[in-house]
């Protein structure tokens, strides 16, 4: 295709040490995310999804830690940094966009002060150029009177235009990749789509990779190109975007699906999967989704199913493989 991937992540694990012993909260992840590419990342809430992310750009918390795998970006292998050398991939060469704009803002500083400091801080520019561009990054994000607004602090935005500036912060460096985490959640649900809109035009535009972290089966099936499902710690389905909303291979997938009013069209409510994910210290035995899944039999109690290929996804499931898409 594109050559090497601008993310490569290989059989990625992390843990946390608790009292009772090590959560492992992401297992043997692996996934690629190529130039310019949306990469949805989407499942119910605990999946393991933050975490994922958090792993790729450098951000789990001691004593949580990368215990197995590797991170590559643009071939560069980035999970076993010094923590000194990883703050300089991070805002440059991987931007962030987290749920809510004000962690990723100080409330003491102009945006403009933040954005030139940023712009300084990785590219080669003085401080008029950097104020040049931070005004040309605020337009681009759609802050209106961008010239003016520059001077002011983060509490004189409104949480929707918050968050456009954090996206123009993110951008400032010329990121190959940006992580998104929910970046919409915190949101007025009017303006959800058009910051979705956005990331996904300035990312095009840019050929700036994308992870999208989300729980919103919808959001996904408007912004991505490809989509990883996670469940327990795992992916348990990844593939093309049309593949998999239409023809889903993986029955916890056809359960999130069903939580989509428009997407299927045979659906007239939302339906919600019976149940609830498992919590991470309590994963069952076999295939984890088993307590919840209409078509588990003997074997999905005993044996955890692998990531195989199945039609243009694959999917860790005993019936991808032998079925046309499982029946809802
Ligand atoms: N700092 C932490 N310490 C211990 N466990 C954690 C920590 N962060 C996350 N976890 C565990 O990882 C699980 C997945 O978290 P997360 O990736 O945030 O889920 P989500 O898919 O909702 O983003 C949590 O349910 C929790 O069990
Ligand atoms: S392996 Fe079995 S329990 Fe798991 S999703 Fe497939 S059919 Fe359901
Ligand atoms: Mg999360």
């Amino acid at each position: 295709m594109q050559g090497v991937p601008i993310l490569s992540v290989d059989r990625l694990r992390v843990e946390f040490p608790t009292r009772r012993g090590t959560l492992v909260a992401v297992h043997d992840a692996s996934f690629e995310i190529a130039r310019g590419e949306v990469l949805g990342v989407v499942g119910e809430s605990g999946a393991g999804k933050s975490v994922t992310g958090a792993a790729v750009i450098g951000l789990i918390d001691p004593p949580g830690r990368i215990a197995g795998g590797e991170v590559r970006l643009d071939g560069v292998r980035i999970d076993n940094l010094p923590n000194e050398r990883m703050r300089k991939v991070r805002g440059r060469e991987i931007g962030a966009v987290f749920q809510d704009p004000l962690t990723s803002l100080n409330p003491l500083y102009t945006i403009g002060r933040q954005i030139v400091e940023t712009i300084r801080t990785h590219l080669p520019m003085g401080e008029a150029d950097a104020r040049r561009r931070a005004v040309a990054l605020l337009e681009e994000v759609g802050i209106p009177a961008a010239d003016r607004r520059i001077d002011h602090y983060p509490h004189q935005f409104s949480g929707g235009m918050r968050q456009r500036v954090v996206i123009a912060l993110a951008l400032a460096a010329k990121p190959k990749l940006i992580i998104a985490d929910e970046p919409t959640t915190a949101l007025d649900v009017s303006i959800q789509a058009q910051i979705i809109q956005l990331l996904k035009r300035l990312c095009r535009d840019h050929a700036t990779a994308v992870m999208l972290v989300t729980h919103d089966m919808g959001v996904i099936a408007e912004t991505a190109d490809r989509v990883a499902v996670m469940y327990a710690g795992r992916i348990v389905e990844i593939g093309p975007v049309a593949d998999v909303i239409h023809r889903p291979r993986h029955p916890y997938t056809v359960g999130l699906m069903g939580s989509i009013p428009s997407i299927g069209a045979t659906v007239e409510r939302l339906t919600q999967i019976d149940g609830t994910m498992p919590r991470l210290d309590a994963v069952p035995a076999g295939c984890a989704y088993h307590p919840r899944c209409p078509h588990a039999f003997d074997r999905c109690r005993r044996e955890r199913p692998e990531l195989v290929p199945a039609g243009r996804t694959s999917a860790a499931c005993w019936l991808a493989d032998v079925t046309a898409g499982v029946p809802a």
